[in-house]
């Protein structure tokens, strides 16, 4: 499977704070909001990952996350010229997908729940072997702000709407999409929606009709984070830091994820903590580091 972080946008519903930096770049309580998105990718599995933003923007996440291979992946990276919508990834992707299955995952959704890199890994692997998409979805209180998925009991997507002024269920389409390899079909063959946009929720549309798109429910002991408004933002900094001190853990951190999958040995993590070792996350990694290097020399 192929990863894409789409993180394109002009953030306006941020401004002034996102007038000279990309949303995706804020700070989500102790890292950059794009590493939420990127640890999804890299907790299913997928090591080769291009991010697509925008022209002015994507030079600062080049900046910031290099070609990947200290992290034993491979970031790649694409312009989306103008904001013609979330389906363009898969035009823009097309070359980077190639004839393998494709994740899609917006660079501003933040996850976090219990099992969830088993549940990426099971669904990753389930469209191996089977045609079809997966969805994620949220209950949500506002779900008309979404796209709005409708499933039947076998979890088969039955209707999926745009925005609906009257949604049909509260279960909000997450930002997150695992699609096999028609995906880049259907989007090359999608035309724009009335705001002249490549709509997501049109690509997923044409599975559903096709009877195999499938909806895996996010339960309500999972966090879907929202970070579109000033409130919202600084609400899942506070999600972030109150757990992360609690439990003494951090979420996201790439160079854990890389050592735990053995991408990177714990030397080489140890080394990159150290690099940012004045910050509590680099000392994070160091400790991570240490730590697994002691239980492989233990085994
Ligand atoms: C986009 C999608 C929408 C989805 C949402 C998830 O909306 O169009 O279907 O529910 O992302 O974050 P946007 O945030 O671009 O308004």
């Amino acid at each position: 499977m192929k990863g894409i972080v789409l993180a394109g946008g002009s953030g306006t519903r941020l401004h002034p704070v996102t007038r000279a930096v990309s949303k995706q770049l804020l700070p989500v309580y102790d890292k950059p909001m794009i590493y939420y998105p990127i640890s999804v990718l890299m907790l299913t599995g997928v090591r080769e990952i291009l991010i697509i933003s925008t022209p002015n923007d994507l030079p600062a996440f080049q900046r910031l996350l290099g070609d990947g291979s200290e992290l034993g992946v491979e970031f790649s990276y694409a312009e989306q010229a103008a904001p013609n919508g979330l389906a363009e990834a898969f035009i823009i992707g097309a070359d980077h997908v190639g004839d393998d299955t494709a994740a899609l995952v917006l660079g501003d959704n933040i996850f976090h729940g219990q099992q969830f890199s088993t549940m990426l890994t099971d669904e990753a692997h389930r469209l191996d072997q089977e045609k079809g998409c997966v969805l994620f979805g949220y209950p949500v209180r506002d779900p008309e702000r979404y796209g709005v998925g409708e499933a039947d009991e076998t979890g088969r997507l039955i209707s999926i709407e745009e925005k609906p002024a009257n949604p049909r269920s509260n279960r909000a389409i997450t930002g997150l999409y695992f699609y096999d390899n028609d995906v880049l079909d259907i989007a090359r063959r999608l035309n724009p929606s009335a705001r002249g946009e490549l709509e997501i929720t049109d690509v997923n549309r044409a599975y559903v009709e096709r009877g195999d798109a499938r909806l895996i429910d996010l339960g309500r002991g999972f966090a879907w984070l929202d970070t579109g408004t000033h409130e919202s933002l600084i609400e899942a900094s506070q999600y972030v830091q109150v757990l992360e001190h609690r439990q003494g853990v951090r979420f996201a951190c790439l160079e854990e994820i890389a050592l735990v999958h053995r991408w990177i040995a714990p030397e080489q993590a140890y080394e990159l903590g150290k690099q940012q070792g004045k910050s509590g996350y680099g000392l994070y990694v160091m400790d991570v580091a240490t730590r697994i290097q002691l239980e492989g020399t233990n085994v």
